[in-house]
């Protein structure tokens, strides 16, 4: 069936978007062209819902003013067939639809062509679509029809239009990088491309432009930026693809506050551009120190409270054996107060314990404040009663409020905790919809101890410059180094990050010696940096800013993949196009690679 019947475009022109005739068009001839969303034939009238980018149109056929034949076809259209229809607007006859844009007006058909038909689509093509993901991956270019991923794309658009014309307002010029690089494994894992050329070679996707965007530092090209496409093997999240998109940009001879300032102002102008939104500058900071400390995060959420309250000392010589002997091994105990909450059911604290154990923890300890003053909880029995007064108390704990409690190293109670509170944030609605907090997160440590690689590795790239009074801790205690790092969180999440970059090689090699380099596998990697900075490097520094991540917070998407028009799923796979596949025999053979399959598991 399909195919049959249709028309060309020959002779015709669109005069305007579906979307766009609003009563201003009264009394003219507009030609129109879109799918059909929905036709009703009521007897002598067919009644057609035309839609196209802009939103959508009501379209009316009366054999009397369209002809016999124009009538006959208007009675064949189907959903997602496509027309082109020439008509005159008229005042809607019927009653005005106010959710419309159009819900005014209505064009009066005359002509009709049938550009192409549809099958019956596996899904309706609309709105808070309530199709699973899975069929509308599958079916991507059907489910990027649908106006709400539509309105997401288009302020996409938007969003990077705007970040271009301030970038290079600014005098940031837009200079591409290579896609096929050399391997440099620091961070996540590599995507790699075998070379035909160099059998047993092999390229690998940037995971950002960090080397090349030094080099154009080197080269003079003082201020760079790019909408760059990076590539990372990595697990996926809600706010994690394998391919992903940044706003790049690095500056010479400046320091940390010139790239913050350059980057709020180009938050700022963005929002307004884009969505409209004013930001007020300059944007709240934080040391990271102080992030962890209050929110337990590097990337707090800081639309509501319910912080973290280290009671370590409070709890240092009680009864209860979980919270002394944390501090014994070097950890600490901390808590958060969730108000109003000492009411909760068993079943949803024994559910919380066991979320706070999905990170880690050994369990937590709850200390219910009830309304008559007494307590209720997990460890009474190892208190005093003047022993829990003291930790209610530490905790402002108030008649009706619900105490948490972690016990382990600092890390994990971090973790534990800032995890928790954001679940139970979420849990009882304590976030206020409509509210952009964006924060600045500064001075991170220069390096985190691996325990699986059982050395130091750079907490965000290897060419991070120490903060100058922590320099000589370098050689005595990394661990406590700080960078000069920064990140810019939005709303809990990471929009982007960046840092002041060492110039001097003596500084260099001293960071890979930190990380457990030697000078040779130092070259062997990075030679060609190391090697530009021996003719004359100016200081630089620069940030990069997750491009899905800022149009899904500022769409209110729930996940990254409502604003990436062909994205991947979990396993990193397109459910569409059905990559990654296998491939032809002689293309392996071509590249000089056998494969050594794992055995299928039974
Ligand atoms: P970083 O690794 O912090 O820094 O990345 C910068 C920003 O990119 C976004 N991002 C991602 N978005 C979606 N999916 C992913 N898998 C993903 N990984 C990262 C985040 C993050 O904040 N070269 C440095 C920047 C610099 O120092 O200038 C870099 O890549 O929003
Ligand atoms: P237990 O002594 O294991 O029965 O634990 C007593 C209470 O302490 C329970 O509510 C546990 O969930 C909690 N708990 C156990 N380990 C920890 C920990 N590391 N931090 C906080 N609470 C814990």
């Amino acid at each position: 069936m399909v195919g049959k019947m249709t028309e060309s475009m020959k002779g015709l022109r669109r005069t305007h978007r579906c979307g766009e005739l609003s009563a201003a068009n009264i009394g003219q001839t507009v030609t129109v062209m879109g799918w059909v969303q929905k036709q009703r034939n009521k007897g002598g009238i067919v009644f057609l819902d035309l839609r196209d980018r802009a939103g959508i149109l009501q379209v009316i056929f009366e054999e009397s003013e369209c002809g016999a034949e124009n009538f006959e076809k208007a009675g064949r259209l189907r959903s997602e067939f496509v027309a082109a229809i020439v008509g005159t607007v008229a005042k809607r006859q019927g009653a005005v639809n106010e959710n419309l844009a159009t819900g005014e007006i209505e064009v009066r058909a005359e002509q009709l062509r049938i550009l192409s038909e549809s099958e019956t689509p596996p899904f309706p093509v609309e709105a808070d679509s309530r199709t699973k993901e899975e069929l509308r991956l599958k079916y991507r270019y059907l489910d990027l029809r649908r106006p709400d991923i539509q309105k997401n794309l288009i302020l996409r658009s938007r969003i990077t239009a705007a970040i271009r014309a301030f970038m290079t307002g600014e005098g940031f010029l837009e200079i591409e990088t290579p896609i096929l690089c050399k391997s440099t494994p620091e961070g996540a894992r590599d995507y790699l491309v075998p070379s035909r050329v160099h059998p047993g070679n092999f390229y690998a996707l940037p995971q950002s432009p960090q080397l090349f965007k030094q080099l154009l530092m080197c080269s003079g090209y003082d201020r760079y930026f790019q909408i760059a496409k990076c590539f990372r093997d990595e697990d996926l999240r809600a706010d994690r693809q394998p391919e992903f998109t940044q706003l790049d940009m690095e500056m010479s001879f400046v320091d940390q506050e010139d790239v913050m300032d350059a980057t709020e102002r180009m938050v700022r102008s963005v929002c307004e551009e884009a969505v409209g939104l004013s930001v007020e500058l300059p944007l709240k900071r934080m040391t990271w120190q102080e992030a962890m400390d209050r929110f337990g995060s590097d990337k707090p959420d800081t639309r509501f409270g319910m912080e973290l309250v280290d009671v370590s000392e409070t709890v240092a010589g009680c009864g209860f054996g979980v919270f002394t002997s944390a501090i014994e091994n070097g950890g600490s105990v901390r808590g958060i107060n969730v108000k109003g909450q000492a009411q909760m059911p068993r079943k949803k604290i024994d559910a919380l314990v066991e979320f706070a154990k999905g990170y880690g923890a050994k369990g937590l300890a709850y200390l219910c404040v009830m309304p008559d003053g007494t307590y209720k909880s997990s460890f009474a029995k190892f208190m005093e009663e003047q022993q829990l007064r003291a930790l209610a108390e530490a905790m402002e704990g108030r008649p009706g409020d619900l105490l948490l409690f972690a016990a382990d190293s600092r890390k994990i109670v971090w973790a534990v905790l800032g995890a928790l509170r954001c679940e139970l944030a979420k849990q009882l609605g304590l976030i206020e919809a409509g509210k952009f907090n964006f924060l600045w997160v500064t001075q991170f440590p220069l390096l985190e101890f691996s325990e699986e690689e059982n050395r130091y590795v750079a907490m965000h790239h290897p060419f991070t410059m120490p903060q100058e009074e922590d320099l000589p801790l370098l050689d005595t205690d990394p661990g406590r180094v700080r960078a000069k790092a920064y990140d810019i969180v939005l709303n809990g999440v990471e929009l982007g990050g960046g840092s002041v970059r060492i110039f001097q090689n003596d500084v260099q090699e001293k960071m890979f010696e930190a990380l457990g380099f030697t000078r040779e596998q130092a070259y062997e990697r990075f030679g060609f940096l190391l090697n530009a900075f021996k003719y004359g490097v100016p200081p630089h520094a620069g940030l990069a800013i997750g491009l899905d991540r800022f149009v899904m917070l500022l769409t209110g998407a729930e996940n990254i993949r409502e604003v990436i028009a062909f994205p991947k799923v979990k396993d990193a796979s397109c459910l569409m196009s059905n990559a990654p596949d296998r491939v032809e025999d002689g293309q392996l053979e071509e590249l000089c690679i056998q494969l050594a399959l794992p055995q299928p598991e039974e």
